[in-house]
C-alpha cells in the first residue's frame, strides 16, 4: 500500500488539526496508509513518526494548535539535516510529504522537492503572508482574536475617555493589523506596509480628538518599524498629549491559540483534501491554496521566490472609516 506523510511546521495555526484530520481521511478513503511526524522538520530528522487512523484524527477539528505538534529546526536548515529528513522518509515508504504550515515551512518544503523528494504544501500560518493563495488557515481566526480584544478595549476606552493601543501578531506582515483594524473601527491603523512615524500617530489621535470622539484605538503590526514599543516609547518621551491618556496592550500569541472559526475548519479541509487529490493527479512540488473561492496549486519555486502584496485599497478604506 502507498504511504504518505504529514507534518505540522512553524508557528501553529487555527486549522492546522482540521488540514490534519482531512489529509488522513481523504488519503485512507484513497487507499492509502498514512503516517504523521511529530514536531515538524525536527521530528522528521529524528524519524519521529506515528500512524494515523480515521479515528487517530477524530474529535480534533475544533481545536487549536496541532496534534503533531510543530517546531522551527535549526538542523533542517543544512543540508545534512535534509539528507536525513529524507533517508527517515525513505525508510518508512514513504512516498509523498504534505507540509502544513506557512513561509518558512513551505521554503523547507521546496528544499527538500530540490533534493528530489515529493512534496506538497498547504498553505496555512497566522500572517496571511504566502503566495499563492488568497487566505491561509489560521489567519481568520488570528483576526477574530484579535477583534474581540479590540472590542473589549473600546469598551473601557470609552469609559475611560482614553486611547488604546493594540500590537497584534503577523511577522513583517500587516494583513492581521489592517483586517482587525477595519473590522475594529480603528482611528489608526500602523502597518510595515505603509510606514507612520509616531508624530503622525500622534497627530492623527489629536484629530481624532478634535472630531469629538470620546476615545480612540491604534492597531499596529509587530512588524511596523514603529511597533508598540517603539509607539510607547515617543509617548513616554512627549508627555504633551493627545487629547487622550494612552494605554498599550500587546497581544502575542494569544492570537494563535483559539479554537478555528468554520471558515478556518472548511479552508483546512477543503486544502486538506485538495493538497491529497493533487498529489493523486501526479503534482508535486506545489502548494496547495485558495484563490477566487477555488482550490488551486501553485508551484512552491513560484510561492517561496514572491512577495505577497497588501491590497492597500483597504488601507485607504480603513482611513475613511476613521473619520
Ligand atoms: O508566523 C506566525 C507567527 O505567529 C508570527 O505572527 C510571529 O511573528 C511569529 O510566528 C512568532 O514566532 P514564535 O512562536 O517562534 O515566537
Amino acid at each position: 500500500m502507498k504511504r504518505i506523510a504529514v507534518l505540522t511546521s512553524g508557528g501553529d495555526a487555527p486549522g492546522m488539526n482540521a488540514a490534519i484530520r482531512a489529509i488522513t481521511r481523504t488519503g485512507l478513503e484513497a487507499g492509502l496508509d498514512v503516517f504523521g511526524v511529530r514536531n515538524g522538520y525536527s521530528g522528521l530528522i529524528d524519524g519521529d513518526f506515528v500512524f494515523l487512523s480515521r479515528r487517530d484524527v477524530g474529535g480534533i477539528m475544533q481545536l487549536g494548535g496541532t496534534m503533531l505538534g510543530s517546531a522551527r529546526s535549526q538542523e533542517f536548515y543544512t543540508e545534512e539535516g535534509r539528507r536525513k529528513a529524507i533517508e527517515n522518509l525513505k525508510a518508512e515508504d514513504a512516498e509523498a510529504l504534505f507540509v502544513i504550515g506557512g513561509n518558512g515551512s513551505q521554503t523547507g518544503a521546496f528544499a527538500l522537492y530540490q533534493m528530489g523528494f515529493p512534496v506538497v504544501g498547504v498553505a496555512s500560518t497566522i500572517d496571511n503572508d504566502l503566495a499563492g493563495t488568497d487566505v491561509t488557515i489560521g489567519v481568520d481566526t488570528a483576526i477574530n482574536v484579535a477583534l474581540e480584544a479590540i472590542d473589549r478595549l473600546k469598551v473601557t476606552a470609552e469609559s475611560h475617555r482614553r486611547a488604546f493601543l493594540v500590537e497584534v501578531m503577523g511577522r513583517k506582515c500587516g494583513f492581521v493589523a489592517l483586517m482587525a483594524g477595519i473590522a475594529g473601527g480603528a482611528e489608526v491603523v500602523v502597518i510595515p506596509e505603509r510606514e507612520m512615524s509616531p508624530d503622525e500617530v500622534a497627530a492623527q489621535l489629536r484629530a481624532a480628538h478634535e472630531r469629538g470622539k470620546g476615545h480612540a484605538m491604534v492597531v499596529v503590526a509587530e512588524g511596523a518599524h514603529n511597533n508598540a514599543q517603539r509607539l510607547i516609547e515617543y509617548f513616554e518621551q512627549h508627555p504633551e498629549g493627545v487629547g487622550f491618556k494612552l494605554r498599550a496592550t500587546i497581544l502575542g500569541h494569544v492570537q494563535r491559540g483559539a479554537n478555528p472559526t468554520s471558515r478556518d475548519r472548511l479552508l483546512a479541509t477543503r486544502l486538506g483534501e485538495g493538497a491529497v487529490r493533487a498529489w493523486l493527479r501526479g503534482e508535486q512540488g506545489v502548494l496547495t491554496g485558495l484563490q477566487g473561492n477555488r482550490v488551486v496549486t501553485t508551484p512552491l519555486e513560484q510561492v517561496v521566490n514572491t512577495h505577497k502584496q497588501l491590497d492597500l485599497s483597504l488601507f485607504d478604506l480603513s482611513c475613511i472609516m476613521s473619520m
